[in-house]
């Protein structure tokens, strides 16, 4: 299957395509979020409330339900904003000269994988956001494939990638994070060999969503 791709360095030419496929990936979380939201019992018991006040103040069944769904919208718009502003943020900022960001800083780099002239997926390697970290791992970012070549060993093959840079240049490890919302990522890393080491709630909001960021760490072999 792999061998119809092909992985290679991030070039100039390649900067819509990139950006199309990370915000792509990044925008398939808004149902799941959803979903995940839906299933919180926070969020039964705080749209119980909601129903029951409005019940009793209207005495009105339909009415009730009204106040509820409207509720139910005005969240999901709201999440469906906090991912959107999450997309244009990096699009805006990491993801908008990549080159710079990517390509010129030592032992950071940002790969694409190609089928034919098409990029199909992509992933790069940065200094971690953990100062603890610094100097003795890289941080893998941007994970994406396109929704028409996954299930083929893409993004393992994007994650060997990685793995294999920051071992070449003396690195003791590779950390990464993700969300509790993003399964089949959590599967890829797993299957690999990382290790989830915390899951933390980003802000009061996350944390009454009972939403959280995995923290992972992969160390390299033979790096004691
Ligand atoms: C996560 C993602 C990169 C996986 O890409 P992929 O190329 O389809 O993954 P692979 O084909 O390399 O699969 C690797 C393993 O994960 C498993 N896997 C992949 N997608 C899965 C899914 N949706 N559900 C369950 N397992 C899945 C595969 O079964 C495979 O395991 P196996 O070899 O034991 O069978 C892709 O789904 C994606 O781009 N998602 C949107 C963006 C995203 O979430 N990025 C991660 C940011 S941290």
């Amino acid at each position: 299957m792999m061998a119809e791709y092909h992985i290679r360095a991030f070039e100039d030419r390649d900067h819509e395509a990139v950006r199309t496929i990370f915000s792509d990936g990044a925008a398939e979380y808004v149902p799941v979020g959803c979903w995940h939201v839906l299933r919180c019992p926070q969020i039964h018991l705080q749209l119980l409330a909601v129903f029951l006040v409005a019940y009793v103040v209207s005495a009105s069944f339909l009415f009730s339900c009204g106040v509820v769904a409207t509720f139910w919208v005005t969240g999901w718009m709201r999440m469906k904003g906090v991912w959107a502003e999450y997309t244009q943020a990096a699009l805006v900022r990491d993801m908008l000269d990549i080159r710079k960001t990517y390509l010129e800083p030592k032992d950071c780099c940002l790969w694409v994988a190609t089928s034919g002239e098409e990029v199909v997926g992509m992933v790069a390697a940065v200094h971690p956001e953990d100062p603890s970290q610094w100097g003795k791992a890289l941080e893998l970012k941007r994970m994406s494939v396109a929704k028409g070549h996954r299930g083929r060993g893409l993004s393992k093959a994007l994650t060997r990638t990685v793995i294999c840079f920051a071992q070449e240049r003396g690195y003791k490890g590779v950390v990464l994070s993700t969300s509790m919302l993003q399964y089949a990522a959590q599967r890829v890393y797993e299957g690999m060999g990382f290790r989830k080491v915390k899951a933390e709630s980003p802000s009061l909001l996350a944390k009454l969503l009972q939403f959280h960021m995995y923290y992972y760490h992969y160390e390299i072999a033979g790096s004691h």
